[in-house]
Order: structure tokens, then C-alpha cells, then sequence
């Protein structure tokens, strides 16, 4: 099996446009295998250059005003990690230490990875009920704001649903309310700027948003370059000052880092430059063209099979979840069929769903998954057996 049918037969974990793009992507990261990021500006200038190069086109492609900040990170965990960090910092530079834990407000549907930076930050993140679109509800996250809480959270898309987040209401509240706004752009950042273009239906997301302070976009997904590397944007660049970090007390001197990582690799900085050069808007705008065709032929697909029905994403991504319809047609049943027959599935615990996200290697496969749909459901009504139980480890 190439790469290509491989990446038709799994629901995420990586992005794949051709074999052309790939070849671009390795050549680059091999040229650049033995450097390292934390070099740049003093021992390895082309790494310098490139990432320069990499934020100024991320400013233009996000709208983001001339005198923004950008940093380049290693994927979307990380941009998020960072977000949270400048927020906090900045509260605790602004408003002093809090007797109580800083609070960020989200919907239910934002990434884990904002929890893993809570986690690690001390800093409280509260959830609050989507609505029946599957979007974040800005006058319920308007009831969670309290006097701790320094950030509202959405998602452009979220993972789950493919949704957009009502970014230009929640831009509102935050103007209204003082309090920062992050936009995680990791899944959506480098195809809705394309698909917007298309014509597709993308609600206002980025810096023409008022209200966002600071945007994450992650270039290892449909930016098509290698793992490690993605991209925290803000508004103002006095914020980086909060980003970063720097210890002077051990022998060494002061050791600094824009971001959380220290050593990093100079083949991810590479490998985005070349491949975000190599694409162009031109590339980027026919990945896009093959991704909602894929995705748009899958949902129609799917529809059209009895018992079953696509939840989102309204035209608005490239994300597909599907429920069953009948309660005697147990959908993680389904999935398992699909998985004994080589299509590994995301499964979405609420509400109990298939779930996945599409590429334009998905194109390739989308009758041949279809068909296989097809087979798993009828393979399921023949052979009911107890409910299957949501699997902890199918992530
Ligand atoms: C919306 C969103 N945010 C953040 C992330 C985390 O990105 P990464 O896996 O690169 O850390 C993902 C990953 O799928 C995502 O979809």
C-alpha cells in the first residue's frame, strides 16, 4: 500500500495532498536534520530566514495587523500551551498573583490539549454546553465569566464537529467583558483561508475578528509540512514578552526560550518553508478543492444510507461524524466492522458517532469506504450481538 491509501484508511493523524508534496517536505527536513531551532539567530541563519519568511506569510494569511507577534512552535499542543501561558502571565503582570486560580472559559467541544495547558499551568478551565449546532453558546460562556477569568476559548473549527465557534459574537464579549480571546485555528488554520476563497461557508474567524487577541494554526495538518510545526499568532507583540522564558541563575548564563521548547527541529522549520513555498496559493487552493470534494461526496454518501445520518459540519470543514438513526443499529458495532476491515475509525463518545477528518487522499477512497459502510452495517444487523462499549483507547 502507498502512503497516499494508507492515509485513506485512517481518520486523522496525517495529512497527506500527493506525492510530490511528501518528496518536498522529506528533502527539506533531510537538508536541515542536524540543525536545530534554538540556533537560529546565531548559528544557523537559514533557519532564522525561513521562519521569518513562514510568519510573515502566516500575518498576511490571517489577517493579522503588520506589528503582530508570531512564534513558531511544534504543533498545535504546544501554540495552545502558549496561548495559555501569555494569559496568564500577563493577568498575573496586569492584576497581580490571585489568593485563587486564574480561570479560562471555553465550550465543551475545545481540544484537550487547552486541559493539558490548565493542567500544567495551573489555571482552571471551565466548559460549558454546546448548541444544537454543535457550537459554543456565547451567552452561556458569558455566565461562566468571573472575576478569575482572564481568557474566552473557541475553536475555528472544533475537532469533534467540524463547527465554527461564533467567533464574531464571542469577539464581542470578550471587547466587552476586557478579557483576551484565543482562536485555535490548529485543524482549520491552513485550509479555511483557502475554503473561504472557494466560496465555502467560513463564519469570521480570524484577526478581522476584533475581539482575538491570539490565533494558533497548525502547519503539520493541512499546511502539508512535516510533523513539528505549527504556529501562535498575537495580536500585539508586547505579548511575547509573556510568552517566553529565561533563568540566569546556574553557571552558564541566561538561557532563553521564545517558547516551551529548547532544542528544536530544524528540519520541521524547513520542511514548512519548502512546502509552504513549493504549494503557494495556487496549491493550497486545489488542496482545498479536493478535501471538500471528498468530503462533501462522503456526507452526501453517507445520507443516502438508510439508519444513518452526518451530524456538521454545514460546508463549513472538512471534519465528518455520523450517528445511527435506528437504537437496534449500534454504531461502535459498526465501527468495529469497518476496523476488522482494515478502516480505522474515530469514535465519538457524545453523541455516540463515527468520527473523522478528510484530506484529499480520502478522494480516492470514497466509494470504495462507502461501500464498506454499506457492508459493516448490514454485517451488523446480521450478527447482533450485546452493545459494544465506547473504547478508552480509540482515540
Ligand atoms: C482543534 C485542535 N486543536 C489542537 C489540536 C492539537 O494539535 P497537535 O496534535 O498538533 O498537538 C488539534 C489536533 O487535532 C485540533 O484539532
Amino acid at each position: 500500500m502507498d502512503h497516499g491509501e494508507e492515509v485513506g484508511r485512517v481518520p486523522s493523524y496525517t495529512y497527506f495532498l500527493d506525492d510530490e508534496t511528501l518528496d518536498v517536505q522529506r528533502e527539506a527536513y533531510g537538508e536541515f536534520i542536524a540543525e536545530n531551532g534554538l540556533g537560529a539567530g546565531r548559528a544557523f541563519k537559514s533557519l532564522e530566514v525561513m521562519t521569518n519568511d513562514i510568519k510573515a506569510m502566516a500575518k498576511s494569511l490571517f489577517n493579522a495587523p503588520d506589528d503582530a507577534g508570531v512564534s513558531f512552535t511544534s504543533g498545535g499542543t504546544e501554540s495552545v500551551f502558549m496561548a495559555v501561558k501569555t494569559a496568564r502571565d500577563l493577568a498575573r503582570h496586569k492584576r497581580g498573583e490571585p489568593p485563587e486560580r486564574y480561570n479560562i472559559v471555553a465550550c465543551v467541544t475545545a481540544h484537550p490539549c487547552l486541559n493539558k495547558a490548565g493542567e500544567l499551568l495551573g489555571v482552571d478551565i471551565i466548559r460549558t454546553p454546546h448548541t444544537k449546532e454543535f457550537r459554543a453558546d456565547p451567552s452561556l460562556m458569558r455566565s461562566a465569566i468571573n472575576d478569575k477569568t482572564i481568557m474566552l476559548f473557541a475553536s475555528a473549527p472544533n475537532y469533534p464537529f467540524g463547527t465554527f465557534d461564533p467567533i464574531a459574537e464571542i469577539g464581542k464579549l470578550a471587547q466587552h467583558s476586557g478579557l483576551r480571546l484565543h482562536v485555535d485555528g490548529c485543524w482549520g488554520g491552513f485550509l479555511s483561508p483557502f475554503t473561504e476563497r472557494l466560496g465555502y461557508p467560513v463564519p469570521p474567524w480570524d484577526f478581522r475578528v476584533l475581539g482575538v487577541s491570539s490565533l494558533s494554526a497548525d502547519i503539520h495538518k493541512f499546511g502539508y509540512a512535516a510533523k513539528g510545526a505549527s504556529l501562535v499568532l498575537y495580536r500585539s507583540a508586547d505579548d511575547q514578552d509573556h510568552e517566553a522564558f529565561s533563568f540566569s541563575g546556574w553557571p552558564r548564563g541566561t538561557y532563553s526560550t521564545p517558547t516551551f521548547l529548547g532544542t528544536r527541529a530544524g528540519g520541521a522549520i524547513a520542511s514548512a518553508w519548502a512546502v509552504m513555498h513549493y504549494l503557494g496559493m495556487e496549491g493550497y487552493l486545489r488542496a482545498a478543492r479536493l478535501t471538500m470534494e471528498a468530503t462533501t461526496r462522503l456526507i452526501a454518501g453517507l445520507n443516502s444510507i438508510p439508519d444513518i445520518e452526518c451530524l456538521a459540519p454545514y460546508g463549513e470543514s472538512n471534519l465528518i461524524s455520523f450517528v445511527s438513526l435506528d437504537s437496534a443499529l449500534d454504531i461502535y458495532a459498526v465501527a468495529d466492522r469497518l476496523e476488522e476491515r482494515g478502516w480505522l475509525r474515530g469514535r465519538m463518545r457524545e453523541p455516540q458517532a463515527i468520527q473523522q477528518g478528510v484530506n484529499p487522499a480520502h478522494l480516492a477512497t470514497v466509494e470504495e469506504y462507502l461501500s464498506a459502510v454499506r457492508e459493516a452495517i448490514e454485517f451488523v444487523r446480521r450478527n447482533a450481538s450485546a452493545p459494544v462499549a465506547y473504547d478508552e483507547h480509540s482515540y
